[in-house]
């Protein structure tokens, strides 16, 4: 009796480690089978694998009329760790990635790439980074508390440490300027606006701004700025676009200026993309109302870090998947291609150390509003 029980233990303990040490690919095509991925009684078939430091990538043979398929992402959660799903040329090609993306990346890994550009974060295939003179404008959505100014200042950093001369921001800080106010003097920070009657007043500049730089573009034949060696490129940045909703209990003035900034901005996405201008729009709201159709047709680059619902994730980024994201800092960024990303993190003292020197001590910035002798004052 005794040995039979030694015996099956045995056998069950042999049974459960074959079980155990399942191979990525016994368990891929396992999954095939469990989610009828084939057609009649054709599977995919095994082609290759290749392996690298960081994933294994394997291809498979599918019969005609299979390709990638939605269901195939429980993949990520039966193996434990990151899989993209692709279908190329024919092929499918199922990429299990040997490690999780961090949760933290320190800014400084990233190194400057161009005079415009700007890292965007850490994905799983490596470091990315987005030009704004490729894709000029950028939508930044996500609910409170996952990214969102830490990125906009972490990237605001990055161009001003690294093209001082070549960029000018316009800052509209509706929740009270608190976020960006610290940077209030820097010469590159041309205004930042807190209430609606300051909003329209910046944004009123930067469009005569653009009419002048279009009249420039115009008188010297030139296409676009690029064309007419326009040497700055002008960020406007809403860091939140929820505040830019008129309700019934604000005055006359404050709606009429939420209008006027609605138009403003809808009129830059649209003109002033090609005369280097860039609007950043940031929101944890992305519903139709605050996410402007114009403005979001025109945002070709997509940043979205963790939303409430699949709802809005389809707003800010035409799909969903914004609402699964697990970690503070973790986004998806989306152009003609999409990665996840964990952005980079920077801390106050290290935005401060690298870009606190062009602060402009006999500036008079002291007001609500950011006027600037060598632009102008608004208030
Ligand atoms: N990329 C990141 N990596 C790690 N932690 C981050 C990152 N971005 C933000 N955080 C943390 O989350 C907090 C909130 O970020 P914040 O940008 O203010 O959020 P939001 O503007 O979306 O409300 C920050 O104070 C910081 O501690
Ligand atoms: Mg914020």
């Amino acid at each position: 009796m005794d040995l039979l029980i030694g015996s099956g233990l045995a056998a069950f303990t042999i049974y459960a480690a074959a079980k155990w040490n399942k191979s990525d690919k016994e368990k891929i095509q396992h999954t095939f089978r469990n989610l009828n991925y084939k057609i009649k009684d054709k599977e995919p078939k095994h082609l290759k694998t290749h392996r690298t430091d960081q994933y294994s990538l394997y291809t498979y043979h599918v019969p005609y009329g299979l390709v990638d398929d939605e269901k195939l992402q429980v993949l990520e959660k039966v193996l434990d760790r990151p899989v993209k799903v692709s279908f190329e040329k024919g092929k499918l090609h199922i990429k299990v990635y040997n490690k999780k993306l961090g949760t933290k990346y320190a800014y400084d890994l990233f190194k400057p790439k161009g005079k415009w550009t700007i890292p965007i974060g850490m994905s799983q295939d490596g470091l990315v980074y987005h030009d704004f003179d490729l894709i000029p404008h950028m939508t930044v959505a996500g609910a409170t508390t996952q990214g969102k100014t830490q990125f906009m200042k972490m990237f605001v950093t990055h161009l001003i440490e690294n093209n001082p001369e070549g960029v000018e921001f316009y800052i509209l800080d509706l929740k009270g300027k608190l976020a960006f106010n610290k940077y209030r003097n820097l010469k590159q920070i041309k205004a930042i606006a807190g209430n609606y009657g300051d909003s329209a007043i910046t944004l009123k500049e930067v469009k005569k701004s653009i009419q002048s730089d279009m009249d420039y573009l115009l008188s010297i034949d030139a296409e676009n700025a690029k064309e007419g060696n326009v040497k700055t490129r002008k960020f406007i940045i809403v860091d939140e676009a929820g505040e830019l909703q008129t309700d019934k209990y604000m005055s006359d003035a404050d709606k009429e200026h939420i209008k006027e900034c609605h138009r403003t901005l809808s009129h830059i996405a649209r003109v002033a993309g090609q005369l280097r201008y860039s609007l950043i729009f940031g929101t944890q709201y992305p519903t139709k109302e605050i996410l402007d159709p114009q403005i979001k047709a025109n945002s070709l680059a997509k940043v979205s870090f963790r939303l409430s619902t699949a709802v809005q994730s389809g707003v800010a980024l035409d799909q969903t998947g914004a609402e699964t994201l697990e970690y503070v800092g973790r986004a998806i960024y989306k152009t003609i291609d999409e990665h996840i990303i964990q952005t980079p993190f920077i801390t106050k003292d290290d935005i401060w150390e690298r870009i606190g020197r062009y602060e402009d001590v006999s500036s008079t910035n002291e007001t609500a509003n950011q006027g600037r002798s060598d632009t102008f004052t608004i208030g």
